[in-house]
């Protein structure tokens, strides 16, 4: 098991410390976009945390599950609006199967905080996301530079990548 580094304070804290990342600029065109490849299917959010994505996707009428490390992440969607139509898990996405059938499966991070905090993470080349995705029996469909799909150049310093199961 990965360790829990989404408790107590920084649980607490999360959403205020991502208060950028809640903004209607920055949500919208995710959710437009996590919304349409769903295209009325179920969708499951890795990393479900508290809710900043899932809550405005289930909003939608998209039924979305997750899965998160963190009891304390989930205890805070728990307690908002919205959050009673969302299956959420505590496990690691690694190894935890959520029940069902799933149109979309999604992932988002961002290790940025207010307060400082470090985190053991590494980042994950296109490349190699690629390779895993192609493990795993996924190909890669499309490759954005931002949810609102302007072009993935050799300038891009982020991604959003859907990657299919072959039919
Ligand atoms: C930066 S937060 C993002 C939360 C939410 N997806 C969002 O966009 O606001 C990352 C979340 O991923 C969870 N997480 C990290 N590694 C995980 C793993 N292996 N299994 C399940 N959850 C994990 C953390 O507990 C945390 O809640």
């Amino acid at each position: 098991m990965p360790e829990n580094l989404f408790t107590g304070w920084v649980a607490a804290g999360y959403d205020a410390g991502a208060r950028a990342m809640f903004e209607p600029a920055v949500l919208e065109p995710t959710v437009a976009f996590l919304a349409e490849a769903a295209a009325g299917g179920a969708a499951l959010e890795f990393g479900i945390g508290t809710g900043r994505v899932a809550l405005p996707l289930a909003a939608r009428g998209i039924t979305v599950a997750g899965i998160d490390l963190s009891a304390d992440m989930i205890e805070r969607l728990r307690a908002k609006g919205g959050a009673e139509t969302i299956r959420a898990m505590v496990g690691d996405f690694a190894t935890t199967t959520v029940p069902g059938a799933f149109r979309l499966v999604y992932i988002y991070i961002d290790g940025e905080r207010v307060r400082r905090f470090d985190t053991p993470y590494r980042y994950a080349w296109p490349a190699e996301l690629d390779l895993m995705a192609r493990i795993a029996g996924l190909e890669l469909a499309e490759r954005w530079a931002d949810w609102d799909r302007s072009p993935f150049t050799g300038e891009s310093r982020k991604h959003v990548s859907v990657w299919l199961r072959p039919r």
